[in-house]
């Protein structure tokens, strides 16, 4: 067995961003969209930086304009999931995408998408958690209707909130009453923080924000008083290896600190962030940590214990995936 074929968790996936070309490429074509720009002449989506990438993100999912089309995506989403030995993964979901973040809206886009989850489960196996999460550059206002979302349809389902976004956008702690509600819906928490944003922007979110988990958060190994502060509060990085180069954060997987950040002791767990537009799936992350960094089946056990422990699910299923 190699690496790749061992079982994996997967925790930062976004769900729209997770949907392959050729299935945004169909839904455009039924609805008589056109949104062809946002492919290269090979079908892949195409974009020149983060900003650009969030704008050709936002274009695709106006195709995405029914529960149905949510019911789909998500089926399709997990198929590449199940493909890739997945067993148990959490995407980040949009209300903004799903009815403007209006809550009536929102609950039949949810009920699509859990049918699909229970579906996919009861045929494959794998299990599924929803991350509500708000687009930090739609700003605080549109983020406490989102908070609004998760916190009404918390559920075995739906475990968490989080906010997604341009990092360069405001700061983390302009989102505390979206978070402060979600914490009181009993949500765990998750912040994408320290991708673009230096090291500050982590520290901001663990205190403003009161995240266990950060999204990215690689760099943050520009700080030692950072990492020492992530080693005492337990704070897990959702790290997207495959991801941070595409985005060019880093140019190559070599200069990635995930290694480092290992070696320091802060837990780390591997996931793809948007895998079509990032060119990777999780074998495929899998594969090429094990070839830089020399990880054997060992560390990707570490890799997924760690993952398995901060996975924003209850003891019952955390035992099931044991
Ligand atoms: N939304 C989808 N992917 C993202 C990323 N890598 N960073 C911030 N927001 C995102
Ligand atoms: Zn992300």
């Amino acid at each position: 067995m190699t690496v790749q074929d061992l079982p994996k968790i997967e925790l930062h996936l976004h769900l729209e961003g997770a949907a392959p070309p050729a299935f945004i490429r169909g839904l455009a074509k039924e609805k008589k969209i056109d949104i062809s720009g946002i492919f290269d002449e090979k079908g892949a989506y195409k974009y020149k930086d983060f900003w650009d990438f969030l704008k050709v993100y936002e274009a695709a999912t106006t195709v995405l304009q029914s529960p149905q089309d949510f019911y789909r995506l998500t089926r399709a989403v997990l198929e590449e999931c199940v493909a890739n030995q997945v067993i148990y993964a959490e995407t980040f979901l949009a209300p903004d995408f799903c009815g403007g973040g209006d809550l009536i809206a929102w609950k039949d886009y949810l009920a699509a998408i859990e049918q699909a989850a229970t579906e996919m489960r009861d045929e494959t196996g794998i299990i599924l958690k929803g991350i509500p999460t708000c687009v930090r550059h739609f700003g605080p206002d549109q983020a406490k209707k989102t908070a609004i979302c998760a916190s009404e349809t918390a559920s075995s389902f739906i475990t968490g909130f989080g906010m997604g976004g341009d990092e360069a956008f405001g700061r983390q702690g302009d989102f505390t009453y979206a978070f402060d509600m979600a914490r009181e819906a009993k949500l765990q928490l998750t912040s994408h923080a320290g991708e673009w944003g230096g090291p500050e922007s982590v520290r901001d979110a663990i205190r403003d924000l009161g995240v266990t988990r950060i999204g990215h958060g690689v760099r943050a190994i520009e700080d030692d008083a950072l990492i020492q502060e992530i080693l005492e509060k337990d704070v897990v990085l959702e790290v997207c290896p495959g991801s941070n180069v595409a985005l060019k954060v880093y140019k190559n997987l070599s200069d990635h600190p995930i290694a480092k950040l290992r070696e320091r002791g802060v837990k780390v767990t591997v996931s793809t962030d948007d895998p079509p537009f990032f060119h990777t799936t999780m074998r495929k992350e899998f594969d090429d940590l094990s070839q830089t960094f020399d990880w054997d089946a060992q560390d990707f056990k570490a890799l997924n214990q760690t993952a398995l422990d901060a996975a924003f699910c209850d003891a019952a299923t955390r035992a099931e995936l044991k």
